[in-house]
């Protein structure tokens, strides 16, 4: 599902910059991630996290996708040309355009609670990361974005949506063990999920 205004304003925004920072430098402590990797990034946004991927992890391949037109255009705008090493396009994680076992890695900031069919997106995740791969997530629980507040501001879906519990068993289902984990179940987690090997 596409964000609405209110959340563009706060993607958009310097803070989401700090705290895009602050979270790679939490997955760069918590686990490595070898240069030459191939990496995507689902729900890109504006692009300022594949930014810090490029810099960050030195990939090989880096594509960053998004659903909303809107946010790829305002990547494209965002992403100075030097970085034009990064793949953008229009897609809808439910349905990635790769063979299986294609990626290292793959990065979701804030992107999983926003699908109607979250354990079809994170199937698809699954599908596309190479046996040994990892899913970098930051994701939120109903209890920070459905709250009384929350939900009069922001557009989420509103079936069907996972709490902590939830989600740790789909990962498991999907193939996935966690190797870094920060989580505050009224709020949200940070982690390393990696793909078993076959
Ligand atoms: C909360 S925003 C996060 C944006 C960016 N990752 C960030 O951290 O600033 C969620 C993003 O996921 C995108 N999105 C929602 N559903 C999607 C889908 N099915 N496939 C790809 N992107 C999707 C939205 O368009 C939006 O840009």
């Amino acid at each position: 599902m596409k964000i609405n205004w209110a959340e563009r304003l706060m993607v958009n925004s310097p803070v989401r910059i700090v705290v895009q920072r602050l979270l790679i430098r939490w997955f760069k402590k918590n686990t490595f991630l070898k240069p030459g990797a191939k990496i995507l990034e689902v729900g890109c946004g504006r692009g300022a996290g594949a930014a810090m991927l490029l810099k960050g992890f030195a990939p090989a391949l880096l594509h960053a996708m998004d659903l909303d037109l809107r946010m790829i255009r305002q990547a494209q705008d965002y992403l100075p040309p030097q970085q034009n090493d990064i793949f953008l396009y229009v897609g809808d994680v439910l349905h990635l355009p790769y063979p299986d076992a294609t990626m290292d890695a793959v990065f979701g900031f804030g992107v999983l609670h926003h699908l109607p069919d979250w354990p079809g997106g994170l199937g698809e995740i699954a599908r596309v990361l190479k046996p040994g791969g990892q899913y970098f997530l930051e994701e939120f629980y109903p209890p920070f974005y459905q709250n009384f507040i929350a939900r009069r501001i922001f557009l989420h879906p509103e079936k069907d949506r996972f709490h902590s519990a939830d989600l740790h068993q789909a990962l498991k289902a999907a193939g996935f063990t966690w190797r870094g984990i920060l989580e505050c179940p009224l709020v949200g987690v940070l982690g390393v999920a990696i793909k078993e090997e076959a």
